[in-house]
């Protein structure tokens, strides 16, 4: 048997450059790995076939809609391999919360199947290319890195490795879940000079992250364009950010296409004391984690 953790991540920064013409859009986004996550198992059987076991799921969602299973489908069909497997999925990240849990997930399929059925390193582009279109966020999940800088939908990716100390997070998920797609039909690009001067902060963020520079001091730099598109109809992202800034945190912002908030401290007392106090908030879930 093989056990993996498919960890979620957040958006540290995030802008949206432009609209394709294949109704997706591209972007410049910093992607980190978090301690949060979802653990996977894989088994071999001796019956035919794909058997998905999913716990603490989100009810209702069947064994074929769910992305574990899709990867798994694909996997076996690019791979030519007959498919005798049981995947057992415990679920701990919010599900629809911008923390990349499908998409990590299904990069966690991917990765534990070939490693159950010993595929040679040679396979990697082919794992790579089947990631891609499951997700715009399933690549970043493939890499081993802590973080990446993500162009194009997300899926062209140069690595991060993080350096120096890293604040502690609090993460909170405020129980409403938000569609990506509406999220990103009814953005509205920034202006030309914007995107420029966002540009700069990615950069020099990205910069910081990788020399082990970043301070408290530099917070300032985080961005998250679809906050715009997500704020103003759910005053519950609102309420945990104005929550998470009284209660000291360095920097608050929403991860991905929300809802949830992760709020960054440099005191780890404080962000205890914090993720404490956030927890008392109408009953949210509430995650006291680092970068990993
Ligand atoms: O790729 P994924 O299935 O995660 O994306 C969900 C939806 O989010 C897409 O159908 C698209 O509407 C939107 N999206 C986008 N641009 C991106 C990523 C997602 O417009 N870079």
């Amino acid at each position: 048997m093989i056990k993996i953790e498919a960890r979620a991540k957040i958006n540290l920064f995030l802008e949206v450059t432009r609209k394709r013409a294949d109704g997706y859009h591209d972007l410049e986004t910093l992607f980190a790995r978090i301690g949060v996550a979802d653990t996977l198992s894989f088994r071999k059987t001796k019956e035919p076939g794909i058997r998905l076991r999913v716990k603490n799921g989100p009810p209702g969602l069947k064994q074929e809609d769910n992305i574990v299973h899709k990867a798994a489908v694909k996997f076996f069909g690019v791979f030519g391999v007959n498919p005798a497997v049981e995947i057992t999925l415990k679920k701990n990240i919010p599900v629809g919360a911008g923390l990349g849990g499908g998409s990590s997930d299904a990069a966690a399929a991917l990765i534990g199947l070939a490693k159950l059925y010993m595929l040679p390193k040679s396979a990697a582009g082919g794992l790579m290319k089947i990631a891609a279109g499951l997700g715009s966020d399933v690549p970043f999940f493939m890499l081993e890195a802590g973080a990446a800088q993500g162009y194009g939908r997300g899926e062209k990716l140069k690595k991060i490795e993080l350096a120096g100390r890293l604040p502690s997070i609090v993460l909170v998920y405020p129980g409403v879940p938000v569609y990506t797609k509406e999220v990103y039909g009814s953005l509205k690009l920034g202006n030309p000079a914007d995107i420029r001067a966002r540009r700069a902060d990615f950069l020099e963020l990205s910069g910081l992250l990788r020399r082990g520079k970043f301070t408290r001091e530099r917070a300032g730099l985080l961005f998250n364009r679809l906050e715009e598109p997500v704020l103003p109809g759910h005053k519950a992202v609102r309420l945990v950010k104005q929550r998470l800034v009284q209660l000291g945190a360095d920097a608050v912002m929403m991860s991905g296409s929300g809802a949830s908030v992760f709020a960054l401290c440099w005191d780890k007392a404080k962000a205890r004391r914090m993720a404490a106090e956030a927890g008392r908030i109408r009953g949210y879930r509430v995650f006291l984690t680092k970068f990993c």
